[in-house]
């Protein structure tokens, strides 16, 4: 299948269970090639990123073995190069993290250049950076990064920017070189804390993942463990968002409520009730057109920028005129013009845009730019008056499992079709 075709109006009710953080699965995972012996890692998503991903580390030679549908068995002990073959990882952005544990574990790591991005340009000049001060030496050859060092050893590293991908792979490397590491300006992403939890699970020697100064001791070896992922505060944000736009009422289980605090109080300011448990946020609304709002993305604690288009989605029907600002990534208002074929009134000027709430949406055939900008389309299709068709949902599958079967559980009408069974006549839309 390739295409949702969802009949908006129907409120979501009811409870969806939220799968483990793919974000913070693409780290754990290539971190556990990082030890000889048997990793064992529950809560995995079964999405196409993390499909990706395994598919690669068993290339370079690791064995993987799927116990069930979120748990792999990862054996590092048998890869039999420093090599990564581009055409399998080319399409997974955190194929960086390669970098960080071939060169932890080998002192050396030949890992293609991550190519550009849907939602703006990503350089990893500070992964780079981090990595040289410990010693690498760093040559790009060929759209690939050689990196050797003779000794990796522990070094004071200050990023420029709060960036997830460089704390992450600068912790994995400074996990098994000689002496110090201190990272400072790291970035506090559950995620970061989630892969440092790891490699302590593992051996590893981190103290201060969560706080922006991250230092590492170096050990010599890592050994097996047993690790769950965190849940995705990403997908669980998701659904709250679906729910406030069909005036709904669902409850997110399995999340750690803290982690969704900036949703919850954005979500709360618009008008929507949001109570917090244990383990899961319950989010209403009683239908009737939310208050206007500003939304400005930030680094963690902030509202995460993954989580933009999404509440730009609901933003289209608020009462009175919206601004989100994107403080992270420099083209990440692709769906714009998508929402505005669906009845939104969006203007985008430099890094901001301006929504000014309308009535209604109605459902138009759309394109998925992204992955969270083809999860925000689902969820204005939910929102809109008809049916709209939204395409390319090959972007949606890399991180959200089974999100059409789930939106359903909770009552959404959607399918998910083959464009080739499709047909499409005057304004009608069927499902042959
Ligand atoms: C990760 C997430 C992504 C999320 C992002 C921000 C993964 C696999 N992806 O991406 O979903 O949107 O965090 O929360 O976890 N930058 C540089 N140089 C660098 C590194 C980053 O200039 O060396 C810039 C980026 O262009 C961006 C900002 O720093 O503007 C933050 O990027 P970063 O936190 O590194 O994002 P990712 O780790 O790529």
């Amino acid at each position: 299948m390739d295409q949702y075709v969802i009949k908006g109006g129907n409120p979501l009710v009811g409870e969806v269970e939220i799968g483990g953080a793919k974000n913070a699965a693409l780290a754990i995972i290539t971190a556990a090639i990082m030890t000889d012996e048997t990793v064992t890692l529950e809560n995995i998503p079964d999405v196409s990123d993390i499909n990706a991903l395994l598919g690669a580390i068993s290339f370079i030679g690791a064995v993987v073995e799927r116990v069930d549908r979120h748990t792999v068995r990862i054996n590092g002990s048998t890869i039999s190069g420093s090599s990564v073959d581009y055409d399998l990882i080319k399409k997974i952005r955190a194929s960086y993290y390669l970098l960080g544990a071939l060169i932890g574990k080998y002192k050396k790591a030949e890992v293609p250049l991550p190519g550009g991005c849907t939602i703006g340009s990503r350089p990893i000049d500070q992964h780079l950076k981090g990595l040289e001060a410990m010693g690498v030496d760093i040559k790009i050859e060929h759209g690939d990064i050689i990196a050797e060092a003779s000794e990796l050893r522990g070094a004071h590293i200050f990023l420029d920017m709060a960036s997830v991908g460089a704390t992450i792979n600068i912790m994995m490397a400074a996990t098994m070189a000689r002496g110090k590491t201190i990272i400072e300006n790291a970035a506090r992403e559950p995620h970061v804390v989630d892969a440092a939890n790891f490699l302590n699970s593992m051996g590893a020697n981190i103290k201060g993942a969560g706080t922006e100064v991250i230092r590492i001791r170096g050990v010599q070896k890592l050994h097996k463990t047993t690790y769950s992922i965190v849940p995705d505060m990403i997908e669980a944000g998701t659904y709250m968002v679906a729910a406030a736009a069909t005036g709904g009422d669902v409850t997110v289980t399995n999340v750690i409520p803290k982690h969704l605090e900036a949703i919850s109080a954005k979500l709360k300011e618009i008008g929507c009730t949001v109570e917090e448990f244990d383990d899961a946020v319950r989010v209403a609304s009683d239908g009737r057109r939310l208050k206007r709002t500003q939304v400005k993305t930030l680094p963690y604690p902030g509202f995460p920028t993954d989580m933009q288009p999404q509440i730009a989605a609901l933003l289209t029907r608020s009462l009175g005129t919206s601004i989100i600002t994107e403080n992270i990534f420099d083209s990440r208002f692709k769906y714009v013009d998508e929402l505005v074929r669906m009845g939104a009134s969006i203007k985008v000027k430099g890094d901001s845009a301006i929504i000014t709430g309308c009535e209604k949406l109605t459902g138009a055939r759309v394109e998925a730019p992204d992955l969270r900008a083809g999860a925000a389309l689902v969820i204005a299709a939910l929102s809109a008056e008809g049916v709209s068709v939204v395409e390319d949902i090959v972007y949606i599958q890399r991180g959200y499992e089974d999100f059409d079967l789930k939106l359903k559980r909770l009552g959404a009408d959607i399918t998910g079709v083959d464009s080739t069974r499709f047909f499409r006549k005057k304004n009608e839309v069927q499902i042959s």
